[in-house]
């Protein structure tokens, strides 16, 4: 397996990252510590998490899954979301930044984090307060980098140049959703990550499974997947299983088989060597839906799938709304 450079930093990472959202919600303990040693034992050694997921459980089981193996693995989480019900207790700013990270130090059973991520901008808040926060963090030796998360491109090239003009952290990496049926991010934000060295960790690599053949063409949705696990008026994971999602991921699940790939393979694949990816972080619920995707370590995209997949949807285009969890994203795609 060839290990990548994490943008601009010295720091090489499997072309693999395991995420942890589904931790402490689809995924009890113990299937979760098995998950973290089995993607380890592969060779995965990057895994993300965040302080909201599954209200800090996920924080808690990767910390226990790490336990004895911390020194081998990058390990990066994420501050924004909401964590309590108080005016303070959410956003970029560095009252919450600091109480945030020590939160998550605790869960993590840990004294540093690798790469500590802003979760999502917040537009009211002065870059260079939360960037003065951040890099305070990495004086303290709480944080090795930083990076942010499904910022518009606008945003980052902002931030980095508030680092550049003030001398505090820069950002290292964003974490954008990236998947065939949404592509956007080729047209702004991959260009500026290839031109200033930042790496590209993709979120949502098989389209939230729709990709993986998770999902059937027709009918209900399956009780246990994420769509129908939050049932609720505003559900973001219902709304990314649309209707020209799935007829594409019919597509894609012939072209993956006919190149001898699961669907799933195909998918995470297609997103591990799109030009300009560090990562894409694979979210499994399940030990089978891992070692189904583990191959992927050592397999490279042919040409021809690369042409193929383009005819599907094209380059920088859309085909279902990913970003619907960004405030000015929110309206869908017609
Ligand atoms: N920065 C952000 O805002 C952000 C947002 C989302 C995620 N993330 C990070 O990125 C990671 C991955 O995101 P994601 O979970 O959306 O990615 P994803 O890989 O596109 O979707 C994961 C879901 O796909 C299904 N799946 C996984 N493996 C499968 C397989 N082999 N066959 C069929 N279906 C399969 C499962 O759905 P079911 O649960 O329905 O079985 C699983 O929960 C997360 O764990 C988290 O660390 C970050």
């Amino acid at each position: 397996m060839d290990h990548r450079l994490l943008g601009r930093t010295g720091v090489r990472v499997s072309p693999l990252c395991l995420g942890a959202m589904n931790f402490g919600g689809g995924t009890a303990e113990a299937e979760a510590v098995r998950i973290v040693h089995a993607a380890l034992d592969a060779g995965i050694n990057f895994v993300d998490t965040a302080d909201v997921y599954n209200a800090g459980d996920s924080e808690r089981l990767v910390g226990k899954a790490l336990a004895g193996r911390r020194d081998k693995v990058i390990l990066g989480t994420k501050v924004h979301g909401r964590t309590g019900l108080g005016p303070n207790d959410q956003g970029n700013s560095r009252l919450h930044i600091l109480r945030a990270c020590d939160a998550s130090l605790r869960r993590l059973g840990t004294d540093y984090i690798d790469l500590y991520q802003i979760h999502r901008p917040s537009p009211d808040i002065p870059v260079d307060e939360t960037l003065g926060a951040l890099t305070d963090l990495v004086r303290a030796g709480k944080v090795r980098y930083v990076g942010c998360s499904t910022h518009p491109a606008w945003m980052v090239m902002e931030a980095l140049a508030v680092s550049e003009r003030l001398g505090l952290a820069r950002y290292v990496s964003e974490q954008p959703p990236y998947n065939l049926l949404d592509r956007r991010i080729e047209n702004e934000l991959i260009p500026l990550a290839q031109r200033y060295g930042l790496a590209i960790l993709p979120w949502a690599p098989l389209a939230q499974g729709v990709l993986a053949g998770r999902y059937p063409a027709e009918g209900p949705l399956p009780a246990d997947s994420r769509a129908m696990r939050q049932p609720g008026q505003a559900n973001i994971y219902a709304d990314r299983v649309t209707p020209s999602g799935l007829a594409v991921g019919r597509a894609f699940a012939d072209l993956a088989r006919s190149h001898g790939r699961t669907p799933g393979q195909l998918a995470l694949l297609w997103c591990k060597d799109q030009p300009g990816v560090t990562a894409p972080i694979v979210g499994p619920r399940t030990e089978e839906q891992l070692f189904e995707l583990l191959p992927v370590l050592d397999l490279s995209l042919a040409a021809a799938e690369r042409l193929a997949c383009d005819a599907l949807v094209p380059p920088g285009g859309v085909v279902t709304n990913f970003h619907n969890t960004a405030p000015w994203m929110k309206t869908p795609i017609a």
